[in-house]
């Protein structure tokens, strides 16, 4: 059986993946290798059992090819068909419905449209002009964020305290779709390392400086657990096996800031030789369980159960619980 890597430009961890699967996977006939595209012809079976998928979200090609392995049977760790459809204020109104403490967030407006929409007011008939900004604001209290729906890097991400901030910022974000939320006075922040849905690695980070730190004792074990079922709860609804789920706390409420995160970073420099070596030995022990127990469903959201408007399949849990199969 073989495991395929899909990896953009990463220094530290495809190698160091690769070996260690290959290493751990031998007595089973497992190896690994990065996975090599040229063309993907509809009815031909991926010559892979599992592929981690890194960096589909930069390459449409890619993300293609992972959807076509997983019609045939591959295993695709994340699953490409969710990773598609999610969004970051979708999950924010899921996760507060089942039960995670969520700031409270409001999708605006685009700034601005792509060139061939015509700006004609018929074109976009179903916007309400002017918004209302001081009621958005109400909602959110201020200080508030202003950040994309869907996004990442830190890119277009702003602190307002005001409406006038609120417009110059907003004035800058063409033509991407933002969210407004609550700004969290956090005095703790913590990263999430998840292999699979429910093994769940709580590490501090330092927002300033944007560094993991190593410090075992940084979370008490109240907030630490929470913080724990809460990441279990994010992964079993939206079916990610490799994500960052992000946690910011205040006054020992743990915030879930940000859980689309499906590509996380794992260059050695910034997450420390310490979780570098676990996350190479966690990510290699997860696609060899799956390449021989994993069954192509298995990766698939669940929040419609855990909600209990969607098809019953077994999930006993209340929402918020973390008692939903695996
Ligand atoms: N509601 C909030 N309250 C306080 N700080 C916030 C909030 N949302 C975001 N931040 C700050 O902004 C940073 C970036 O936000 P977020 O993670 O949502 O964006 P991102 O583009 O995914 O960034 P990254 O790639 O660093 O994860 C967070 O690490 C946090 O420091
Ligand atoms: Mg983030």
């Amino acid at each position: 059986m073989k495991i395929g890597l899909m990896c953009g430009r990463e220094y530290s961890f495809p190698q160091a993946f690769i070996d260690r699967v290959n290493q751990i996977g031998a007595t089973d006939g497992i190896t690994a290798e990065l996975v090599s595209l040229g063309g993907t012809p509809m009815d031909k079976p991926s010559d892979y059992r599992v592929i981690v998928d890194r960096i589909s979200h930069e390459v449409e090609y890619y993300r293609g090819a992972m959807k076509n392995a997983v019609l045939h049977g591959a295993y695709v760790i994340n699953n490409p068909f969710w990773w598609t459809a999610d969004d970051k204020f979708f999950n924010y109104a899921l996760m507060d419905k089942l039960g995670c403490a969520i700031p409270k967030t409001v999708l605006i407006p685009q700034k601005a449209y792509p060139a061939d929409i015509d700006l004609a007011p018929e074109s976009l008939r179903n916007l309400k002009f002017p918004i209302d900004w001081d009621a958005l604001l109400d909602y959110v209290g201020r200080p508030a964020i202003l950040k994309p729906y869907s996004g990442g890097g830190w890119k277009h991400v702003y602190k307002v305290n005001d409406r006038r901030e609120l417009l110059a910022a907003y004035e800058q974000t063409a033509p991407y779709c933002m969210t407004l939320q609550q700004f969290i006075n956090f005095d703790q922040y913590v990263r999430c390392f998840t292999f699979g849905k429910t093994d769940i690695t709580p590490v501090a980070y330092d927002v300033k400086e944007r560094r993991y730190l190593v410090d075992h004792n940084y979370l008490s074990s109240e907030v630490g657990s929470r913080v724990v079922r809460d990441a279990q709860t994010i992964n079993l609804a939206l079916g990610y096996e490799m994500n960052t789920i992000e946690f910011a706390i205040q006054d020992g409420v743990p915030y879930a800031i940000d859980y689309l995160n499906p590509a996380p970073d794992f260059e050695r420099d910034r997450i420390t030789p310490f979780y570098f070596d676990m996350v190479v030995d966690k990510m290699s022990n997860l696609v060899v369980d799956r390449a021989l127990n994993g069954h192509p469903s298995q990766c698939w959201p669940r929040w419609e159960e855990m909600l209990g408007i969607g098809p019953a399949t077994g999930f006993t849990g209340a929402p918020g619980t973390t008692t939903a199969p695996q």
